[in-house]
C-alpha cells in the first residue's frame, strides 16, 4: 500500500520565498525537508513549523553553490520519496559583469544551473518510478529582460524558464507537473544580501510583493497547470516589454529603470 506521507523539499528556506514555501507545504500536510547556511534562523523556522503546522521538518545547512553542498543534500534524499521539489535558493550580484569577483559569477551558475539540474535529475528517478511528482523552480522576470548589472543572473534564469519548459515536454507520460515560477520583486533579503538599495514601500506595478502572496498565485497557477507563472503584475509587464519593445530602445529603457529602481550601494 502507497505510504500516506509526504514530503517536500525546499531550498533556500531560511527567508523570504522559500520560507513561505516552507509554510505553504507545512499547511498542505506536508513534511518538510528544508536547506539554508543560516543555521540560526532555519532552525528557528523548522521549530516554528513543526510547533504551528504538527509536520516533521528535517533541516539541511549546506551550501548549493558547489557540487559538495549539492551532495550533501542528495545524500539526505536517498532513500526518501520526494513528493515536491521546490528548487528556490539563490542571490544575485550587485556589478557588472566585467567587475564580478569570478568566483561569484561561479558560485551563482553553480547555485542557479548545476544545483537545479542536478537536484532535478535525482527527484525525478523516484517520481519517475511512482508516476507521480512536482517540482517548482524559481526563476525570476529579469530572465525576460536582462538588464546592465544583472546580466549572469538573468542568464541563469533564463536557463530555468527553458529547462522546466523542455521537461514539461519530456514527462507528460509520467504524471509529473512541472513548474517554472517568474516573479517581479519580492520583499525578501535578497536585495540587501547583494548589497542593493531598494524602496520596499515603492507603490504601482514594479511594487513589492510578499512572499506568501507570491506562493499563493504561484500554487494557484500550478493546479491549472500553468508551466511558466509569473504571479505579479510587474513581471508581466516586464515580459511585454522585453518581448515587445524595440531592442534599440529596450536597452536604454533597461538601463533607465535599472538606474532608478535598484541603486547598488558603494
Ligand atoms: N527578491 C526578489 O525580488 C526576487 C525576484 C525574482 C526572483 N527571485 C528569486 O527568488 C528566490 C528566493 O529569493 P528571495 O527573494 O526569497 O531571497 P532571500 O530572502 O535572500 O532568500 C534566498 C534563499 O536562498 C538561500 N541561498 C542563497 N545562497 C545560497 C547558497 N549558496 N547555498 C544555499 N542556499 C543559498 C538563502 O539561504 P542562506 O542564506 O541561509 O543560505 C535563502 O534561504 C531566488 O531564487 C531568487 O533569485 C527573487
Amino acid at each position: 500500500m502507497e505510504s500516506k506521507k509526504k514530503t517536500a523539499v525546499i531550498t533556500g528556506a531560511t527567508s523570504g520565498l522559500g520560507l513561505a514555501y516552507a509554510e505553504r507545504m507545512a499547511a498542505d500536510g506536508y513534511d518538510l525537508i528544508i536547506t539554508g547556511r543560516r543555521e540560526e534562523m532555519i532552525k528557528a523556522n523548522a521549530e516554528r513549523i513543526m510547533h504551528e503546522y504538527g509536520r516533521s521538518v528535517e533541516v539541511c545547512i549546506t551550501d548549493l553553490s558547489d557540487e559538495e553542498g549539492v551532495n550533501k543534500l542528495i545524500d539526505i534524499l536517498n532513500n526518501k520519496n520526494i513528493s515536491i521539489l521546490v528548487n528556490n535558493a539563490g542571490f544575485g550580484l550587485k556589478t557588472k559583469f566585467i567587475d564580478t569577483n569570478y568566483c561569484d559569477v561561479e558560485r551563482l551558475l553553480y547555485l542557479h544551473i548545476m544545483a537545479v539540474t542536478k537536484l532535478t535529475y535525482f527527484v525525478l528517478q523516484g517520481m519517475k518510478k511512482r508516476n507521480k511528482g512536482t517540482i517548482i523552480n524559481i526563476s525570476s522576470d529579469g530572465a525576460f529582460a536582462v538588464m546592465p548589472k544583472n546580466v549572469v543572473y538573468s542568464s541563469s534564469k533564463l536557463y530555468i524558464i527553458n529547462f522546466t519548459e523542455g521537461l514539461h515536454m519530456e514527462l507528460a507520460d509520467y504524471n509529473i507537473t512541472v513548474q517554472a515560477v517568474c516573479p517581479g520583486f519580492i520583499d525578501s533579503d535578497f536585495h540587501e544580501r547583494a548589497g542593493m538599495s531598494v524602496d520596499k514601500t515603492r507603490k504601482g506595478i514594479f511594487r513589492f510583493y510578499q512572499p506568501r502572496d507570491i506562493v499563493e498565485n504561484a500554487m494557484k497557477a500550478l493546479k491549472k497547470d500553468d508551466v511558466v507563472c509569473i504571479p505579479d503584475k510587474g513581471g508581466k509587464v516586464i515580459k511585454l516589454i522585453g518581448k515587445y519593445m524595440p531592442r534599440k530602445i529596450f536597452y536604454n529603457f533597461a538601463a533607465e529603470f535599472a538606474n532608478n529602481t535598484i541603486k547598488k550601494r558603494k
